[in-house]
């Protein structure tokens, strides 16, 4: 952590004005930071609190993320992803703690703060009133993105998300994923360092989830983007580089996908034979762990399965049927921390008819 003088954490922005002024070059400035130290941590949370009233919505999480990585907070309905999201782009104050996003303190420095940063929020936010090209120069103009930057950076970011072609549309016109893919592009078009997105795919089908996530690893490899993403779709979670499991407003747990699969105790491998009971036996016996037997069908836990697999067929003497190989999935990992599903019914369709509702009535 280097986090300054505690003081300044709550040092007031006193001259705004300045600092609009001093910043106005910061794009430029921006720019040339990527090239830095790749291993810096470019957001640091210690102790960071929301209180709303009696409710603790975010409770003393600390965390750090690292320059280029993706980062995800898997959560349920209401564990504070979102307000953790608003408290670290400035648009909710904490109640206690602190953050810093690229060197700058949340609260003392929010417009470098801001500069820093592209956001696309939960609810849609575009005006689908005007084309993709006016929603983008609008946002520029916000940034003080000087005008010849902005029209070589309008066609990078359109070409990224596959949108250049349709510039001249009216956002009305576009399908749900065209809407997202375009709110990405905006939150790009001042060289952000760090990219937020709150749940960026929700409500969309799955194979336009699964686009949607092609050009955000594009992101990372193409524009070294950092992306602090929430989810609660536990197959996207995969795609991150590290996951904090986010529950009740506190961070239950913090690793890579593949680490925390490693908690729920390994994979699982079903094997069918004629011979089961013979099969369990010298199983047993050359493996020294009770094998399980259900419906017929042999279970046994191992640490890595793919290993494990070329192993037991050099091995074995007695004749098998078929083999299944299980790896854990990430709801797996929720429900052995928590005790509960990540979800208690599948919610798809209800955030689907959410998204539908808000995109028929627009942004507020
Ligand atoms: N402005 C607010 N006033 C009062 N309570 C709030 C406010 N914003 C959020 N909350 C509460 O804080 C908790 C966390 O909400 P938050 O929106 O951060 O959850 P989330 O993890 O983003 O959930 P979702 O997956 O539904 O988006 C919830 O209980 C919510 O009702
Ligand atoms: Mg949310």
């Amino acid at each position: 952590m280097k986090f300054e003088n505690p003081n300044n954490f709550i040092k007031p922005e006193t001259d705004n004005a300045e600092i609009t002024k001093q910043e106005t070059g910061d794009v430029e400035s921006a720019k040339n930071k990527t090239e830095e130290d790749k291993n810096m941590d470019i957001i640091e949370v210690k102790n960071l609190t929301k209180r709303f009233n009696e409710l603790i919505a975010v409770d003393h999480i600390s965390f750090n993320v690292k320059k280029g990585e993706i980062f995800g907070f898997l959560g349920p309905n209401g564990a504070g992803k979102s307000t953790t999201i608003n408290m670290l782009s400035t648009l909710l104050t904490p109640t206690s703690g602190e953050a810093l996003i690229n060197g700058f303190n949340i609260l003392s420095q929010r417009n470098k703060v801001r500069k820093s940063i592209g956001m696309v929020f939960q609810d849609p936010s575009l005006d689908d009133r005007l084309t993709a090209e006016e929603n983008l120069r609008f946002h520029a103009k916000l940034y003080d993105v000087p005008r010849e930057e902005y029209k070589k950076r309008m066609e990078e970011v359109l070409n990224l998300v596959e949108l250049w072609e349709r510039r001249k549309n009216i956002v009305k016109t576009f399908s749900g994923g065209m809407k997202r893919r375009l709110e990405i592009a905006r939150g790009l078009i001042h060289y952000p360092q760090v990219l937020f997105l709150d749940e960026p795919t929700l409500g969309l089908d799955p194979q336009t989830r699964a686009h949607l996530w092609d050009y955000i690893l594009k992101l990372k490899n193409e524009e070294n983007m950092t992306i602090f993403m929430t989810t609660h779709y536990m197959q996207e979670a995969e795609n991150c580089d590290r996951i904090a499991v986010i529950d009740y407003g506190k961070i239950v747990v913090l690793d890579t996908p593949a680490n925390l699969k490693k908690l729920v105790g390994g994979d699982v491998i079903k094997i069918r034979s004629q011979q089961n009971e013979l099969l369990k036996l010298e199983l047993e016996k050359r493996y020294r762990q009770e094998i399980k037997k259900e419906n017929g069908v042999i279970q046994l836990k191992v640490v890595d399965g793919e290993k494990f697999l070329p192993q037991l067929f050099n091995e074995l003497n007695t004749k098998i049927d078929s083999i299944e190989l299980r790896k854990p999935t990430l709801d797996d990992v929720f429900l052995h921390l928590t005790g509960r599903a990540i979800r208690k019914e599948d919610a798809s369709a209800k955030d689907m008819m959410r998204q539908r509702i808000k995109m028929r009535h627009g942004p507020r």
